[in-house]
């Protein structure tokens, strides 16, 4: 075995660590996680995590909200520079202003955001759970933040309710273009489309299946189908492959990479083990108010 491998997994047991990974870090890094999924999942085994210290595979903002979920557990970034560039796109005078503007307005922050951003909403959504939530929500007017895509597609799930929409985006699911599916479709025209609902609103007009990546990953795996076409970032292909080794996956381009979560790399897990740097910090004002909205999501999405 790889020395890399064994040596973290040395590490793991000295130092009562786990860990957590989403599915769009490098293969290797998915290959020694205690735990892969999407946001949702991961931040529901964040709350219950008993080891003393979480090394999370992902960009800042899971494990910011990691250490928010369970602040007694010391949460390791293997590189603190991994970031994911939506998760700013949303300000905080503009979520005064709704405010002042609508009396009946509910924030819903997508959980891919600053915990400053969570710290100002009333609740918080990922890509599995937001039409259940924004549905049980009481009220009429809802702000949803930072991600357009994603809340034009929970619009549509949800007509009864009035969105107000905000400019942020996924750089690279907003790289998918209609123009790109068509070719993709032509060259594999028995593929079915499984696509994420960070992709714009023309995109999802092609899918065969819209949702978050374990949904994409669990609708693939129990379909009969054998051919699928993926719109999301490539990282998923890993688990796709593990679990369906008789089937085939193809990506709509191929440039579907999110560089900053490909940062992670079995190196830098040693090292944060090794010396516990990219410890994640949260002000106890910050985390107290960024709990609420994250735990409210936890409480409607059961
Ligand atoms: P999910 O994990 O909810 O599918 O979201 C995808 C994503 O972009 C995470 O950064
Ligand atoms: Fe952010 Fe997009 Fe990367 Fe997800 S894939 S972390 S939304 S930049």
């Amino acid at each position: 075995m790889n020395s890399l491998v064994e040596e973290i997994k040395q590490l793991k047991k000295e130092k009562n660590a786990v860990i957590m990974a989403h599915y769009y870090v490098p293969d290797e890094v998915q290959a020694v996680a205690d735990y892969i999924g999407d946001s949702f999942y991961l931040s529901k085994v964040a709350t219950k995590v008993k080891e003393d210290t979480i090394v999370f595979c992902g960009v800042s903002f899971m494990g910011e909200s990691a250490k928010i979920l369970n602040p007694s557990k010391t949460v390791l970034m293997p590189d603190v520079t991994a970031d994911c560039p939506m998760a700013h796109m949303a300000d905080i005078e503009t979520i005064k202003r709704i405010k002042a503007e609508y009396e009946d307005v509910a924030v819903v922050c997508y959980i891919n955001s600053t915990a400053e951003l969570k710290s100002y909403s009333d609740v918080c959504v990922t890509s599995s759970n937001a039409v259940t939530i924004v549905k049980a929500l009481p009220n009429k007017h809802i702000f949803f933040i930072p991600d357009q895509n994603l809340a034009h597609y929970v619009a549509q799930q949800v007509p009864e309710k009035h969105f107000i929409f905000n400019d942020g985006y996924c750089p690279i699911h907003k790289d998918i273009t209609c123009k790109d599916v068509i070719a993709a479709k032509a060259r594999h025209p028995q593929a079915q489309f499984l696509v994420h609902p960070e992709c714009p609103p023309d995109v999802l007009n092609y899918a065969d299946m819209i949702g978050s990546t374990s949904e994409i990953i669990d609708y693939a795996s129990k379909s009969t189908q054998k051919e699928f076409l993926i719109g999301t970032e490539a990282g998923v292909l890993y688990e796709l492959k593990q679990k369906n080794p008789d089937k085939t996956f193809y990506t709509v381009t191929d440039h579907q990479c999110c560089i900053d979560m490909k940062k992670v790399t079995l190196e830098k897990i040693c090292h944060v083990l090794r010396t516990y740097e990219g410890s994640v910090q949260v002000s106890d004002t910050l985390r107290h108010t960024a709990n609420i909205p994250l735990n409210r999501m936890l409480d409607l999405a059961k």
